[in-house]
């Protein structure tokens, strides 16, 4: 290439040479983002709540290697332009503002988490009593000749059926055809309604404030069951610790803490005990709780706080779990990775939620270790 020089201002214009991605190898590379099916899950339904929807249905469909997953909301749904815009990559800046109920960020979450987990993504949606559908499939990828970056117009052929899935009325669907990454060799019926469990547990716990929040009553159904919500921190039984709620400031941004200590085992019956351990079980699920407007992003970390090194996750203090609100502004000081399942506490609140953390700890250790006699506390 030649080297380009403006005469009159001197500027030296730079030397460059067109280098965009091979369609089918980006999205295959993206692929290995490290979604499970529960978080990919999680990422759709975050742009359900993001517009507006109070009722998501996931529908698991089995048929072997035509299994589908589909997720259907009533959200406000998006017109043609719209539509366009949310199948590509790279089209939202992720520094951008978002709206205060906006769950997204990277403007990938669409994308990223269906191909974690298909071939074929088909989104349909009404807007204002107008449908449009755009399709993604990798094999149309790998199959073209030069590499470009082929969006389809409509569902598959065979696929049609699917698109009435929202009747008359406003909303948008996510078809999720050819689950390579589920439906593996070996991976039979049983595992798909295993499959489905997990993502039931995975939602409930996500979602747990949008699915108690009597205004915004959201309702999540898998395949026609409604997913119940699952509160970390028994807050109502009498046996629970909590603290008074902490504002505390990180620059011009308030993070709100509040510390919990569970019920000794002998004050739950064994449903409640099994219930609150949570998918992973009491000890790992110790921690602390980061929620990102309302939704939870983590669920049980010490976040790499602790005196001297970082505490790992005991038995004694797996009765702690304290309740950590952020806002989608503070994203980039809390380095919110692209699945949303990662959070760094910001440096300057290090040593005050160090501090809070132990104070819970210790009580935790005290509940755990006294059997169930309550601990008075000098609040
Ligand atoms: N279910 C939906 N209803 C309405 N709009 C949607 C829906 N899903 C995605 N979108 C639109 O597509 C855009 C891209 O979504 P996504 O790839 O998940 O990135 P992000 O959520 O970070 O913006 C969203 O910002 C939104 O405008
Ligand atoms: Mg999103």
């Amino acid at each position: 290439m030649k080297l380009a020089m403006s005469a009159e201002k001197n500027i030296q214009k730079p030397i460059y040479r067109h280098a965009p991605p091979r369609a089918c190898l980006m999205i295959e590379a993206l692929r290995g983002l490290g979604y499970t099916t529960s978080t990919a899950l999680a990422d759709i339904i975050d742009n359900s709540i993001a517009a507006n929807a109070n009722k998501v249905d996931i529908l698991f469909s089995w048929a072997g290697k035509l299994s589908t997953i589909a997720v259907i909301d009533n959200g406000e749904g998006m017109d043609e332009y719209e539509l366009d815009n949310a199948m590509r990559l790279g089209q939202k800046n992720p520094l951008d503002e978002r709206g205060i109920n906006d769950l997204g960020r990277f403007g990938l979450g669409l994308k990223t988490a269906s191909f974690s987990q298909c071939r074929r993504l088909t989104v349909a949606s009404r807007k204002n009593g107008a449908s449009n559908c755009l399709r993604w499939d990798l094999d149309v990828l790998a199959n073209s000749q030069d590499d470009g970056w082929y969006l389809l117009e409509g569902a598959a052929l065979g696929s049609e059926s699917h698109m009435t899935a929202f009747g008359d009325s406003d909303g948008t669907l996510v078809l999720w055809e050819n689950l390579d990454r589920i439906v593996t060799p070996g991976f039979n019926e049983q595992d798909f309604l295993d499959l489905i469990d997990q993502v039931e547990h995975h939602l409930a716990m996500v979602f747990h404030r949008f699915l108690s929040d009597v205004r915004r009553c959201l309702q999540i159904n898998i395949n026609g069951r409604a997913v119940e919500p699952w509160e970390p921190f028994l807050t109502n039984h009498p046996a629970t610790w909590s603290s008074p709620v902490e504002r505390i400031s990180s620059g011009s941004r308030i993070v709100e803490v509040q510390c919990h200590v569970l019920p000794h085992k002998d004050r739950l019956d064994e449903r409640q005990h099994i219930l609150a351990a949570g998918s992973n079980g009491w000890t790992a699920q110790q921690g602390f709780y980061v929620y990102r407007n309302q939704r939870l992003l983590l669920a049980g970390s010490w976040l790499g706080l602790g005196r001297g090194r970082p505490w790992t996750k005991e038995e004694a203090y797996r009765l702690a779990r304290i309740r950590l609100d952020i806002s989608n502004s503070a994203d980039a000081d809390w380095k919110i990775d692209i699945r949303k399942s990662m959070a760094r506490p910001p440096v300057v609140i290090r040593d005050k939620l160090t501090r809070l953390a132990e104070d819970t700890r210790e009580r935790a250790r005290r509940v755990f270790t006294h059997q169930g006699h309550p601990v008075l506390s000098a609040d």
